[in-house]
C-alpha cells in the first residue's frame, strides 16, 4: 500500500460532516496514512461514497500551523464575488444603498445558512487572498464568518439580531473604501497622520449606512465600535463596559484575521501564535469572557480539541506568578491545570523573579483568585526560565516533555 509518514498532528474528520463538492486546501488521507484525495480536489458525493465503502466514516488532514482551510469553495467564491460587487458599488456611487443591503443581506444569508447545515468538527474557515489590495474583500467576509461563529457559540442573540450581529460585523470596514488607496494598501506601517486617518473608518462607514431605511441600531453599532478597547483606550475612548457587546465580539473576530493574514511588512502569524496574542490582549483590549468565547472555539476547530498551546508552555497568572502548563483543559482552554513555580517581584524600579521553594499545583477550574494572563511566547525569556529550573532541579520532568506528533 502506498501510505505517506505526515509527521504532524492528523485531525480526524467525519465525513457525515462534510458537504459534497466540497475541496480542501490540503490532501485527505486514511487512519493508514495512504492518500484519498489530493489538495483542492472536489470531494463529490461519488467520491465519499467510495472512500465510505473502502475505509469507513473517518479521514484525516495533517494541517501545518499556517493552514486553516475547509469551507466550500463555491460558498466562499460567491461571497466574494458579492462582496466585491458591494463595495465597488459603495465606491462609485458613494451611498449605500437598499440594493447594496440586499445583497450583504444575501451573502449573510449564506454564510449563516452554511454553518448552520453542518458541525463544526473540521471546519476551517479562512481563505487566502491572492494580491494585498483584495485584503478589504477577504477581510470582510472572514470577520462575518468568525463572528457568525461566535454569535452561534454565544447563543445570546435571537432571530433577526443575530443577522444583525454578522451583517455588522461584515460591514465593519466598510468605511475603509473612504481611505486614500496610498494608505489603505500601503506595504509599509502607517505613520502617525496616516494612522489618524485610518481611525476615521468607523465613523465613515457609519455616515455611509446610516440614512438607509430600517437599518437595525445593532449593525450600525457594530460599525461605529468596533474598535474600542477594554482599557477604554479604543478609537473613540469610549467606555467599553457601556458598549453593546456586539462590536466587541468583532473586535477580536477582526484581530484574528488581520494577524493571520500576511503583510507586505510581516509574515502572517499562525493560527496559535494568533490565539495566544489574542489571550494576551485580555483586560487590555479585549473582555475576559469574550475571548475565552473565542478561544475555546477557535483552538478546538483549528486543533480538533488539542489546545492551541502545550503542556509545559510557560504563562503568567493576574498574581504575577509564573507557571508551567501542566494539563490542558479541552473544555475550557483558558483554564488548564497549572504548577506555579515562582513570582515577579518589585522592589524600586527593579523586577526580580523569585522561585518558590516548591512548585504548587493550581487547577485554574477551581482557583477562583487565579487567573491566566499570559503566555509567553518571547524565546529568550522562556530560555531563561527553563535553564533556572534546570539548576534549580524542579519540573524536570516537564522540561523534557516530547510532545507526540501522532495521536
Ligand atoms: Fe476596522
Amino acid at each position: 500500500m502506498n501510505t505517506e509518514n505526515i509527521n504532524r498532528k492528523k485531525v480526524e474528520i467525519d465525513l457525515d460532516y462534510i458537504m459534497p463538492d466540497t475541496s480542501f486546501i490540503y490532501p485527505l488521507y486514511s487512519s493508514e496514512g495512504e492518500k484519498l484525495l489530493n489538495e483542492r480536489e472536489v470531494l463529490t458525493q461519488g467520491k465519499i461514497k467510495t472512500i465510505r465503502e473502502k475505509y469507513g466514516n473517518k479521514v484525516y488532514y495533517a494541517p501545518t500551523e499556517k493552514d486553516i482551510g475547509v469551507i466550500p469553495s463555491y460558498v466562499y467564491d460567491k461571497a466574494l464575488n458579492q462582496t466585491k460587487s458591494v463595495l465597488n458599488d459603495v465606491i462609485i456611487t458613494n451611498k449605500f444603498t437598499r440594493d447594496s443591503y440586499k445583497k450583504s443581506e444575501q451573502v449573510i444569508d449564506e454564510i449563516l445558512s452554511d454553518l448552520n447545515s453542518r458541525e463544526l468538527t473540521a471546519i476551517n474557515l479562512l481563505k487566502n487572498m491572492k494580491s494585498f489590495d483584495e485584503y478589504l474583500y477577504f477581510h470582510s467576509i472572514n470577520v462575518g464568518l468568525l463572528s457568525a461563529l461566535m454569535v452561534k457559540k454565544r447563543r445570546t442573540y435571537k432571530g433577526n439580531e443575530i443577522k444583525s450581529v454578522v451583517l455588522g460585523a461584515y460591514l465593519s470596514d466598510l468605511g475603509k473604501i473612504k481611505l486614500d488607496k496610498s494608505i489603505l494598501y500601503k506595504p509599509d506601517r502607517l505613520n502617525e497622520d496616516e494612522q489618524l486617518e485610518m481611525k476615521l473608518h468607523p465613523q465613515e462607514g457609519y455616515n455611509i449606512i446610516k440614512s438607509l431605511e430600517g437599518i437595525d441600531p445593532i449593525v450600525l453599532q457594530t460599525i461605529l465600535f468596533h474598535h474600542e478597547r477594554f482599557d477604554d483606550e479604543g478609537y473613540y475612548s469610549l467606555p467599553y463596559e457601556t458598549l453593546p457587546t456586539s462590536p466587541k465580539i468583532v473586535a477580536i473576530c477582526d484581530m484574528y484575521d488581520a494577524l493571520t493574514t500576511p503583510k507586505p511588512y510581516r509574515q502572517a502569524y499562525s493560527p496559535s501564535e494568533a490565539l495566544k496574542l489574542i489571550v494576551n490582549s485580555v483586560d487590555k483590549q479585549f473582555d475576559r469572557e469574550l475571548v475565552s468565547d473565542f478561544i475555546n472555539l477557535m483552538g478546538a476547530l483549528l486543533n480538533n480539541s488539542q489546545a492551541f498551546y502545550r503542556k509545559g508552555d510557560f504563562c503568567i497568572l493576574n498574581t504575577g506568578e509564573i507557571c508551567l502548563v501542566s494539563e490542558v483543559n479541552a473544555r475550557d482552554m483558558m483554564k488548564p491545570r497549572m504548577m506555579v513555580f515562582a513570582k515577579f517581584e518589585e522592589s524600586g524600579q527593579k523586577t526580580s523573579l523569585r522561585f518558590y521553594q516548591h512548585p504548587i499545583e493550581v487547577d485554574l477550574t477551581k482557583d477562583m483568585n487565579r487567573k491566566l494572563s499570559t503566555i509567553i511566547m518571547h524565546q529568550k525569556l522562556i530560555d531563561a526560565i527553563r535553564n533556572k529550573l534546570k539548576e534549580k532541579r524542579m519540573l524536570v520532568d516537564y522540561l523534557y516533555m516530547t510532545i507526540p506528533d501522532w495521536h
